[in-house]
């Protein structure tokens, strides 16, 4: 980007909890948020109150003319419309800096602003907001995937350590797998610890008492992750190899949740695959682990998987 005189304008196009919190951020950091719009008025007003400043535009063409740095902090779906939409209309200024904050997306989906010589660049915190404020708080220390053109990283580092972030570079072709490591930690820890929820209903603990008495586990867990890494962390019988306490969960769960047994196996399965690394696992105990866990499985289609399994005469499960 060329030399700016005075502070580097900004325009948000999109005005949500993103949109508001980094420009919330960027205007106390010493930018100009110099336009906002949205595809609602109201949007890009409340947003220019959280923020103190930004003119409120009606249309987005006029917002992004108005900046050198826009950020399209639209739902992802719309990102790439949005861009073209503004380019087609010449909204971009020659060496503007175009930024997306999407995780699965590329920075390519920006590439028709190149056309009136703009740089783009994709900016992603890896980090879950549900409003403004709080985003503006946690945004602070986290990480944040940065790719994109060569002048534009220059922009988007500075852009990082004035959010109060760190960043690490990623590349365009494997930012979805990035954004799948992300979805792991953040959306799939939410299902494991509703399945650890539902495993507590099952036995008569009601829900909230369930998550209630989870949650210091929980936060425990993610305690030790961090003070002591993975494979350090992993506790408990697949960790210890007590092949037998195992396989009293294998059949109190086919019992009782029959359902969910292939998640339960798979998720053991890897847990036996850190329990080998963490060294505390023997190379015998991780085989008949890895047996049990595999034995039992209870194949079930997915259209059959809500129905209980049904027992035989003499008492035993089908399989
Ligand atoms: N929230 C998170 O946890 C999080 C984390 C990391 C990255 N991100 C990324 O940040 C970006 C924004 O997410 P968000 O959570 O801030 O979403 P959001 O709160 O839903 O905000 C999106 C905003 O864009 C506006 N909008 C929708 N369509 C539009 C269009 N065609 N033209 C102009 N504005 C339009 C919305 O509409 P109205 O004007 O009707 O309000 C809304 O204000 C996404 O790329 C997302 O992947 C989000």
């Amino acid at each position: 980007m060329k030399v700016i005189k005075g502070k580097t304008k900004i325009a948000i196009i999109g005005a949500g909890v993103v949109g508001s919190a980094v420009g919330y951020i960027l205007k106390n950091k010493g930018y100009k948020i110099a336009g906002i719009a949205s595809r609602r008025l109201e949007s890009a007003k409340k947003a220019a109150s959280f923020i103190g400043e930004g003119e409120i535009f009606k249309d987005i063409v006029s917002a992004a003319k108005s900046a050198d740095i826009i950020f399209i902090t639209t739902p992802d779906k719309v990102i790439q419309e949005v861009c073209d939409k503004i380019t087609e209309n010449g909204g971009f200024k020659k060496g503007a800096i175009i930024v997306h904050m999407s995780g699965a997306l590329p920075s390519t989906i920006l590439n028709s602003s190149k056309r009136l010589g703009a740089k783009i660049v994709s900016i992603h915190p890896l980090q879950s907001f549900a409003d403004p404020k709080e985003a503006v708080f946690s945004l602070q220390g986290s990480y944040i995937g940065i790719e994109g053109d060569k002048d534009a990283l220059i922009e988007a580092k500075k852009i990082v350590k004035a959010l109060g972030g760190r960043h690490i570079v990623i590349s365009a072709d494997t930012k979805a797998m990035y954004h799948a490591g992300a979805a792991v930690v953040s959306n799939y820890l939410v299902a494991i610890i509703d399945l650890g929820v539902k495993i507590y209903e099952a036995v008569g603990i009601p829900k909230e008492t369930a998550l209630q008495a989870l949650m210091p586990l929980i936060k425990g867990t993610v305690s030790n992750i961090e003070r002591l890494g993975i494979p350090g962390a992993l506790t408990g019988p697949i960790a210890r190899g007590d092949v037998s306490v195992v396989e009293m969960h294998l059949e109190e769960m086919r019992k009782n949740l029959p359902h969910m047994f292939r998640l339960f196996t798979e998720l053991g399965r890897h847990a036996v695959r850190v329990g080998s690394e963490k060294g505390t696992l023997s190379k015998e105990d991780g085989e008949k682990l890895l047996n049990a866990l595999t034995r039992k499985v209870v194949f079930l289609n997915p259209i059959s998987e809500i129905k209980v399994i049904p027992r035989t005469s003499r008492g035993s499960y089908r399989l």
